[in-house]
């Protein structure tokens, strides 16, 4: 096995080592308003969306995870069917590694496979070549090409990049690539100046994948001799996040510590166009097996209905209308920051 494919493996086992549904994170701080009367009926239509010009059935979708080693090919194949039997979208690991490992199309590609007609974002790191990016997105057919910003990511990795200078080459990409191009963190947040800055250059959807559920920094700290634990304090929640994408009205996409279906709620009530799940989903597909995950989507999909009505929404555009509010140390936070 390749070095990088060892990694693909490693970041999976770590991922599910460090796992904890009941981490406590910013949603938590985070209340809505809830009418007692809401006039409404549970519908799973009304959590219909459209995403990148398709339409889905739930406006959550997988975010991006693996691909690039013989795990990776199991997963995205499982994660391909739950998403075509669910009907949702799913979001890929970096396929950068394809840049200098052919072979490993077939990791991800299986995804595209499994699920023919559904949405599939690939997913780059900010340093492949434009022409790789555009190769792969052809390849895998995506509607949707992720571009993750991972600093923090890189400077915990040993073998990590260590050259940070990735704006001409982000354009590169969005100028080559003929589908919408998201600029996505990994997990310590995307910044207001960042957005706005990318945001002047053209860039439209963004990913603020904040602080509050996988740390990069504990998962690479653990495959290390130094300890570089301090970093894993380091990044923007993902609610601080997202209300610095929404303050720059762009695109966005909410993700970070996704955990549960009012997660989710509270996600679209902050305006992202849709909310990604990473490790929650990418757990339950490893502790127990693909009908349990797809179960549990369904369920999600029926408990996100549910809240739909609670908090009287009957349509996806109505869910903005819901009134948040937030508990103290999240207040001071956003009165420094936004
Ligand atoms: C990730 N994530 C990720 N992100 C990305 O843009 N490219 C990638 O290749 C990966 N790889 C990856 C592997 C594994 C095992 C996990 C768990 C995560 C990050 C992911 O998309 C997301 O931004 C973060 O995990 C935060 O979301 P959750 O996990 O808290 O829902």
């Amino acid at each position: 096995m390749s070095k990088r494919s060892e990694r693909k493996e490693e970041h999976l086992a770590l991922a599910q080592m460090f796992f904890n549904k009941k981490k406590s994170n910013s949603f938590d701080q985070m209340q809505l308003l809830r009418p007692a009367l809401p006039e409404t009926k549970v519908d799973l239509n009304s959590i219909q969306t459209s995403l990148f010009g398709k339409q889905v059935a739930a406006p959550f979708f997988i975010n991006a995870m693996t691909g690039g080693s013989t795990k990776s090919l199991g997963i995205n194949r499982a994660l391909g069917e739950v998403a075509r039997k669910t009907k949702i979208a799913l979001a890929l690991g970096s396929a950068s590694i394809l840049v200098k490992e052919k072979d490993q199309l077939e990791s991800f590609d299986v995804a595209r496979e499994a699920n023919p007609d559904g949405i599939v974002i690939a997913n780059v790191n900010p340093a492949t070549p434009a022409s790789s990016s555009k190769e792969i997105v052809e390849q895998l057919q995506a509607d949707a090409l992720q571009i993750h910003l991972n600093t923090v990511q890189e400077i915990a990795m040993p073998e990590g990049d260590r050259n940070f200078t990735w704006l001409e080459n982000l354009q590169e990409i969005r100028q080559t690539v003929t589908v919408p191009v998201i600029i996505k963190e990994v997990g310590f947040g995307l910044d207001q100046a960042t957005i706005h800055h990318l945001k002047n250059e053209g860039f439209t959807w963004f990913d603020v994948a904040g602080k509050g559920g996988t740390n990069f920094a504990e998962i690479e700290n653990s495959r290390n001799q130094l300890d570089l634990s301090y970093l894993e304090e380091l990044g923007l929640s993902t609610v601080i996040s997202a209300l610095m994408a929404q303050k720059e009205a762009v695109n966005f996409i909410v993700s970070g510590g996704v955990r549960n279906p009012l997660d989710v709620l509270k996600g679209l009530v902050l305006g992202g166009k849709a909310v990604g799940v990473a490790n929650t989903f990418l757990q339950a597909l490893t502790e127990h097996d693909q009908d349990y995950l797809l179960q549990m989507i369904k369920n999600w999909q029926q408990q996100l209905a549910a809240l739909f009505a609670v908090y009287g929404v009957s349509e996806i555009k109505q869910v903005t209308k819901i009134k948040s509010y937030f508990d103290l140390p999240l207040k001071t936070e956003i009165e420094q920051l936004i």
